[in-house]
């Protein structure tokens, strides 16, 4: 059978990590999660106490992302050490979303992400992958939630985490967050023009799995 690549883009918090892997088990395919790449290098950044770009951008030859497999999941490392633990913050989110208005922060990532593409058979997702990474892919997925449906997740994502957040603050942080990835000058948020949409606001998530291998099928005899 063909192996494709499928391009998943959308808001922060629409579950896109979630259907990302869930569609990768489908597959057979690898799974990339850009998002965790950039919040790699905004830990780096953080624990350095860089803040302007251009020292970030001089530091980046001294940073390497990777992956490893632990259990069957997927972490994110910098310079060799597993961070998965670190990078799921509000704090590094935040800081993630600033250093991603880099243009030599976005290059560095973009390069490596194609790379991995190489051979096909891949879910990857982020915020450019249609328009940007692959805009050759076979499967683009756009995702998308309303903001409050999107708050009310990451809202509870935090608290089972053990953290006590206040849910206004969550919802102005994705307001926020939506706002920078859209409004960027680099790669701003965008959907392709060939992606199809999936607003999951009032789906389960086994209805929109079910879409999801539905589409991926669809694609791959095509
Ligand atoms: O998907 P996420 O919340 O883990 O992403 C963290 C930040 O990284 C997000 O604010 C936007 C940025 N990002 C990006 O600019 N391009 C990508 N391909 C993935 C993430």
């Amino acid at each position: 059978m063909k192996k494709i690549i499928v391009a998943i883009d959308g808001y922060s918090s629409c579950g896109k990590s979630t259907i990302a892997k869930a569609l990768a088990k489908y597959a057979g395919y690898t799974y990339v999660d850009t998002g965790a790449m950039y919040r790699a290098i905004a830990l780096f950044t953080l624990r350095n106490g860089l803040t302007d770009d251009a020292a970030i951008i001089a530091a980046l030859p001294q940073i390497e992302v990777g992956f490893v497999l632990v259990d069957g999941a997927q972490h994110v490392t910098l310079n060799g050490e597993d961070v998965e633990g670190f990078i799921r913050t509000l704090e590094v989110g935040n800081a993630a979303s600033r250093i991603s208005q880099i243009k030599e922060v976005r290059a560095f990532l973009v390069a490596q992400q194609q790379k991995m593409g190489e051979a096909k058979g891949i879910v990857m997702d982020g915020r450019d992958i249609g328009t940007v990474v692959f805009p050759k892919a076979e499967l683009k997925l756009f995702l998308t939630a309303s903001p409050e449906v999107r708050a009310q997740r990451r809202y509870d994502e935090l608290v089972e985490k053990g953290e006590k957040p206040d849910f206004e603050a969550v919802l102005a942080d994705v307001n926020d967050r939506d706002y920078r990835d859209t409004h960027r000058a680099e790669s701003p948020l965008r959907q392709a023009e060939d992606a199809i949409v999936v607003d999951n606001s009032s789906m389960t998530r086994e209805e929109q799995m079910n879409v999801i291998y539905g589409l991926f099928d669809k694609a791959v005899n095509h």
